[in-house]
């Protein structure tokens, strides 16, 4: 018999509990929720908890899955793909990058267990600051670059694709799109190639309408801080799946990720070893990141690319400071 995938999922909150559902909505494999204790209430088990919550939704949603909380990375060990969303999420009046500290710490420390329990596991790490954490969750698990990358560009572009659309008045599986760079409000949207099923976009909205959609996509996690008082969770999962599915079904989706690069559009040319994290179009399939697709970026979005880059690697810098052994 066939073995079924086995995901593990590092921090049960939010984003974790939607995207072990929705793992197992698609029956994508088996799942493993993984949280931590409640300080002061040792009778709590929380992870144990959501994952009985959510097996019984199997009957209905006629779903096979096994869903697993635990403590413990033990229950965890030889999964084949680990989404990391352990850490804090924003509130009113922070910054994506306000979180560094603490997630920087919280990040390093999964990512080193990930490596022992899973050492053949592919990464997918979701917490915030993304960019840096990506980078934090690399080296910490000493795997190769190839099977370590962030979620941000699926989320990103899905709320670019959204607002377009209701713009446009046509379905939002008609609007195609990519979007590079950090996650961050200097996330860099590609306008220029933007389209209706290949009707360029500029040729349907106005220079003004196209500018508010991409305004309102690189706020669009502030947006949603401020209505909710906490940081969004149906999207981000939605586009963390979106990865985990082209993984174990080998997809060969091209999907922007945060993945390794060093010539790559520029991010840091010629420094083997060296390079970051940034948004890039990946083909991604079991192998993880196979292929960093390049293409030649216009003047100016090469100017916003740049600003972007050179902004992930300011909060690699303030990472690398507060955790030397990183470097
Ligand atoms: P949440 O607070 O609902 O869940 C986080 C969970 O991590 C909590 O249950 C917490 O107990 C757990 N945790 C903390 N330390 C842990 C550890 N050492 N080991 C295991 N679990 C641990 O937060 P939410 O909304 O799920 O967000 C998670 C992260 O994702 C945040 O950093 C947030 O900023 C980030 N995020 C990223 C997005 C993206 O597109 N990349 C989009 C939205 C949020
Ligand atoms: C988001 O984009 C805060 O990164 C989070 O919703």
């Amino acid at each position: 018999m066939m073995r079924r995938a086995k995901i593990s999922v590092i921090g049960a909150g939010n984003i974790g509990g939607e995207c072990a559902r929705s793992i197992a909505m698609k029956e994508l494999g088996d799942v493993v929720l993984v949280d931590i204790a409640i300080k002061d209430k040792p009778e709590l088990h929380m992870p144990k908890g959501k994952a009985l919550d959510l097996s019984c939704c199997g009957p209905v949603e006629k779903f096979d899955a096994k869903i697993v909380g635990t403590f413990d990375y033990a229950d965890t060990a030889n999964s084949d793909v680990v989404v990391i969303t352990a850490g804090l999420p924003r509130k009113p009046g922070m910054s994506r990058d306000d979180l560094v500290q603490i997630n920087a710490g919280i990040v390093k420390g999964v990512a080193e267990q990930v490596a022992k329990s899973s050492p053949n596991a592919i990464i997918i790490v979701v917490s915030n600051p993304l960019d840096a954490m990506v980078y934090v969750a690399w080296k910490a698990s000493g795997f190769p670059a190839h099977r370590v990358m962030g979620q941000a560009g699926a989320l990103d572009v899905a709320r670019y694709k959204t607002f377009l659309a209701w713009e446009l008045g046509v379905s939002v599986e008609d609007v195609q799109g990519m979007l590079l760079g950090g996650h961050g409000d200097d996330m860099v949207p590609l306008p220029n190639r933007t389209s209706v099923n290949g009707i360029p976009v500029k040729e349907l909205l106005s220079a003004e309408k196209i500018n508010a959609c991409v305004e309102r996509a690189k706020a669009g996690g502030g947006e949603v801080v401020k209505l909710m008082g906490t940081s969004a969770w149906y999207a981000p999962s939605a586009g963390t799946v979106e990865m985990v599915e082209a993984i174990v079904r080998d997809k060969k989706r091209v999907i922007a990720c945060a993945a390794y690069c060093e010539d790559e559009y520029g991010v840091a040319p010629g420094a083997k070893g060296k390079g970051y994290f940034v948004g890039v179009p990946c083909v991604l399939g079991s192998k993880g990141v196979e292929r960093i697709i390049g293409f030649k970026l216009d003047g100016e979005e090469q100017k916003y690319m740049d600003i972007s880059i050179s902004h992930v690697k300011e909060l690699v810098g303030v990472t690398t400071k507060l955790y030397p052994e990183l470097g």
